[in-house]
């Protein structure tokens, strides 16, 4: 994913990954089949939780770094991260054609179409203007292997980067290490 010509940047990914997720839910949305219902759901849940946790542990320190208050908006969009995580503990555990079940999607929906909007708007072209080109190609390759390591359920009592080093372990030094390595992924 990563190359020396700077094509692959970590803003197109994230971009890329908000374009999934909210097709996925649009999906979600028009389907009545519980199972395929289910198993969509379930797949949206893990690929949010692991796109928040690859951002929280690579992308918002950059932020927090180069952004005119960067401290704040870093703030705001955790605070909304957990909010989309305690949406999705709700969605784990209802029935996928109860009514609740149709308005905690639209609510995720809603709060992930403003959280984007945040981002993309704001945040990431100011990125793009700020960061040195070889950073953002550079955050890829760790945004990348990030999402494969991450928890894939949320965890909104507790902050992600701790999360993610329990997982992980310690050094994220060895996120790199272990890139070539991963065959699968595990719930947890
Ligand atoms: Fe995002
Ligand atoms: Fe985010």
């Amino acid at each position: 994913m990563t190359d020396t010509q700077g094509s692959t940047n970590v803003i197109d990914v994230l971009i890329s990954d908000h374009r999934d997720v909210t097709a996925l839910i649009g999906e979600i949305k028009t389907i009545t089949d519980p199972m395929i219902r289910r198993d969509l759901t379930d797949t949206a849940i893990s690929e949010v939780v692991r796109h928040a946790v690859a951002e929280e542990m690579y992308v918002y320190p950059v932020m927090r770094e180069y952004l005119t208050d960067g401290e704040r908006a870093v703030e705001h969009d955790i605070d909304e991260h957990k909010e989309i995580e305690r949406t999705m503990k709700q969605l784990e555990a209802l029935d996928v054609s109860t009514a609740e079940f149709d308005e905690a999607i639209a609510k995720l929906e809603a709060l992930l179409a403003d959280h984007v909007q945040d981002e993309e708007i704001e945040q990431f072209p100011e990125l793009r203007r700020r960061v040195p080109p070889e950073r953002l190609t550079e955050l890829a390759g760790k945004v990348e292997t990030a999402k494969k390591l991450a928890p894939t359920r949320p965890h909104p009592g507790a902050p992600n980067s701790e999360l993610f080093h329990k997982l992980v372990g310690p050094g994220v030094g060895m996120v790199d290490r272990l890139r070539d390595k991963l065959t699968g992924r595990a719930t947890r």
